[in-house]
């Protein structure tokens, strides 16, 4: 195996060549071929494993090979591969990373690190056990606004952090699009708050230096769903937006036709393994929420209170910090609004494109003084420009402290967890009950 520091790139191997992996697989082909290369890819459909070798291919490369889900193990060994890139459905990550670990490799893995308890422990034993790294893909924290908050407050400007409020929108375009595939099962994805909040709960635990104790949430699904739509006089009578006269109209029905990359991904794969991709919204069978609050202690005494909503007209975040010397408070527009009419800027039915109006404000609030905006450079490209970063650090191997491991992926994942069962239960959940220890 390759050591981190050599200077040869590192080998790369895939394993879920999905949409998320692309990036991975253009960076390792494209912008960052001279700091890693991808020997491999492994997924369950090998049609979009042929999708991600046109990308290779397409950048002047030879193809690489392919494996299938079963012959992963066999892939590490006879591809050489140092480190691998775990970018399937979230309730499998763990069984990838737990069997890079024992092949003794290092794995990067998509958020969330996993969907469950058992898995997490899993991750843990096989890191213990064998030493290895793993990276946790929170983009969010490579955010350079993201970073500022975290600098400000390290610097003591609002003294020891007492309170947090911090509120997510994700808007009909984004958030509706957990609800037409396997995110929707809450056994595939932990639902939003292990999915999607992990990225969010991260940030609070790396902004404040501290570790969740005990949760408390509710969370319901209000908007989308079969009886919601009906109620809402929102459902159309359609399973799916391909090939539905019924879903021609309907704003929130995805039309993959429309789009070559979605064809290529999804539509053209789907006689290997039945993935739709374009369920509607308003159909029977989801079993995540849409709209979650959640109260959480942390181990400095410091408190949480979270909103996530995911049928909001705009895409955004408040976010406001208080501590003992004063308050920052950091508000972002990521899209102003969506709409959902096909033309030009919008060809995809159904993935209308954002209209991009950008935003950001952080205001520094000290005791006995007047607010104060500090400038902030707000990052191009996507997750306001963390995909970049995050690939500058993943690739080129700096040390730049930000790099999330298993614990930081375990401490944003048990807040997830304890949220739903605290939705389950209606009551307070306290993490080391939820471990079994007395952390
Ligand atoms: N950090 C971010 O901003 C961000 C953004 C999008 C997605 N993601 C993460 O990336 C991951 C993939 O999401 P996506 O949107 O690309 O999903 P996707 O459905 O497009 O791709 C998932 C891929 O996993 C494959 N797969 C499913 N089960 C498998 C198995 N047992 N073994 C091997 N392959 C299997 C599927 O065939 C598919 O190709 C998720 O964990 C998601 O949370 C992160």
């Amino acid at each position: 195996m390759q050591h981190v520091n050599d200077t040869t790139p590192r080998r790369y191997a895939i394993v879920g060549t999905g949409s998320r992996a692309r990036m991975y697989t253009r960076a390792l082909t494209g912008t960052h071929r001279d700091q890693g290369r991808l020997v491999a890819l492994c997924d369950t459909n090998a049609t979009r494993m042929a999708v991600h070798n046109r990308i290779v291919t397409e950048a002047g490369l030879d193809p690489v090979p392919t494996y299938s889900a079963s012959d992963f193990t066999r892939m590490l060994k006879e591809e050489r591969v140092d480190e691998v890139i775990v970018c399937t459905v979230d309730r499998t990550h763990a069984d990838y990373i737990v069997a890079a670990l024992d092949a003794g490799l290092d794995a990067i893995t998509e958020k969330p690190m996993t969907a469950d308890l058992d898995g997490l422990r899993r991750i843990n034993e096989a890191q213990a056990r064998t030493g290895g790294r793993v990276t946790v893909g929170f983009n969010y924290r490579y955010n350079p606004v993201h970073r500022q908050l975290r600098d400000l407050i390290a610097s003591g400007v609002i003294g020891e952090v007492g309170s947090v409020h911090f509120e997510w929108l994700l808007d009909l375009r984004h958030g509706a699009d957990y609800f037409r595939r396997w995110h929707r099962d809450k056994t595939q994805s932990g639902g939003l708050l292990v999915h999607k909040a992990s990225h969010h709960f991260d940030l609070v635990n790396w902004w404040i230096g501290a570790r969740p104790t005990e949760v408390f949430s509710w969370g319901r699904l209000f908007f989308y769903g079969d009886e919601n739509g009906r109620r809402h006089g929102l459902a159309g009578d359609y399973e799916r937006g391909h090939d539905s006269p019924a879903a021609e109209a309907d704003p929130f029905a995805l039309h993959m036709g429309d789009s070559p990359d979605l064809t290529a991904l999804y539509l053209d794969a789907e006689h290997e393994d039945g993935y739709r991709r374009d369920l509607n919204v308003f159909g029977p069978g989801i079993t995540i929420e849409d709209d979650m609050s959640v109260l959480v202690g942390y181990d400095t005494g410091a408190r949480l209170s979270y909103h996530l909503v995911a049928y909001a007209p705009w895409e955004g975040y408040r976010i406001a910090i208080t501590g003992s010397r004063g308050r920052l408070e950091l508000d972002m527009t990521e899209f102003d609004h969506t709409s959902p009419h096909q033309d030009e800027s919008t060809p995809v039915r159904g993935m209308p494109a954002p209209k991009d109006n950008t935003s950001a404000r952080l205001v520094l609030r000290r005791h006995w003084q007047p607010a104060e905006e500090i400038p902030i450079a707000v990052g191009e490209g996507p997750h306001g420009g963390g995909d970049q970063v995050m690939l500058d650090s993943l690739f080129g191997g700096a040390d730049d402290g930000i790099r999330p491991d298993h614990a930081d992926g375990g401490n944003a994942l048990l807040t997830g967890l304890a949220a739903n069962a605290s939705i389950d239960s209606g009551a307070p959940v306290r993490i080391a009950d939820l471990l079994g220890t007395d952390r």
